[in-house]
């Protein structure tokens, strides 16, 4: 099933296109932006192959399928989402995300996961949605956390990573917590 583009305020959320690459290489083409990403910084064939592997979109329903949307504004791609299929049969959905660092600190990121969230719970049907994160990827946590995330473990040195033994932090929200948000 291929995805429909979906609107917010200020983003469109919609499946990459190959003439996408130069507004995706300006931000997975960043150390910064990739320092906590499985994969070093892209250069224009890692872009190009990233591009062939997630265009078009399209969602299937078996584990390990993942649905990779462009998040643009203005008519440039500043960012991606992602969700993945966890388990098909116990409903379980990861998130991610990526965006261009010109663009961090405006919400766009929140406004983007917010929307997928939706995806995930009113079209896949998912019973729960988890993140993975370096615990010093302080602005993933602060994120994980306005979208009503719990912090529900910290797993300690859980990988080896870029060099170093890396912890890992696990946020989720559930059906029934995203659909009635408690109040702060
Ligand atoms: C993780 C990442 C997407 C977060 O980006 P971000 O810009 O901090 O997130 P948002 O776009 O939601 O912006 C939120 C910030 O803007 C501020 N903001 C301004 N306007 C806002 C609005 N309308 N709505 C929400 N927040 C707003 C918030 O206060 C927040 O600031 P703070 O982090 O200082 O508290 C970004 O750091 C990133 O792409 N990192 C590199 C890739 C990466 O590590 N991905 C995650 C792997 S696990």
């Amino acid at each position: 099933m291929s995805f429909a583009a979906r609107s917010t305020p200020r983003l469109l959320l919609r499946p990459f296109v190959a003439s996408d690459a130069a507004d995706v290489l300006a931000y997975r083409g960043s150390p910064e932006v990739s320092r906590y990403l499985m994969h070093e910084p892209m250069d224009e064939a890692a872009v190009a192959a990233f591009l062939a592997s997630v265009t078009p979109a399209r969602h299937a329903r078996v584990d390990g399928h993942r649905l990779q949307l462009a998040v643009e504004w203005q008519g440039r791609v500043i960012g991606d989402v992602n969700l993945r299929v966890s388990s098909v049969q116990s409903r379980q959905t990861e998130i991610g995300w990526v965006f261009n660092p010109t663009h961090h600190g405006r919400g766009f990121a929140t406004e983007a996961a917010s929307e997928l969230l939706k995806v995930a719970f009113e079209e896949w049907g998912s019973h729960r949605v988890f993140a993975q994160l370096d615990p010093k990827n302080a602005a993933s946590a602060r994120l994980c956390e306005r979208l009503g995330l719990r912090r529900e473990a910290h797993l300690r040195e859980e990988s080896w990573f870029k060099g170093e033994w890396g912890d890992l932090l696990i946020y989720a929200v559930l059906a029934q917590e995203w659909a009635t948000p408690a109040e702060s």
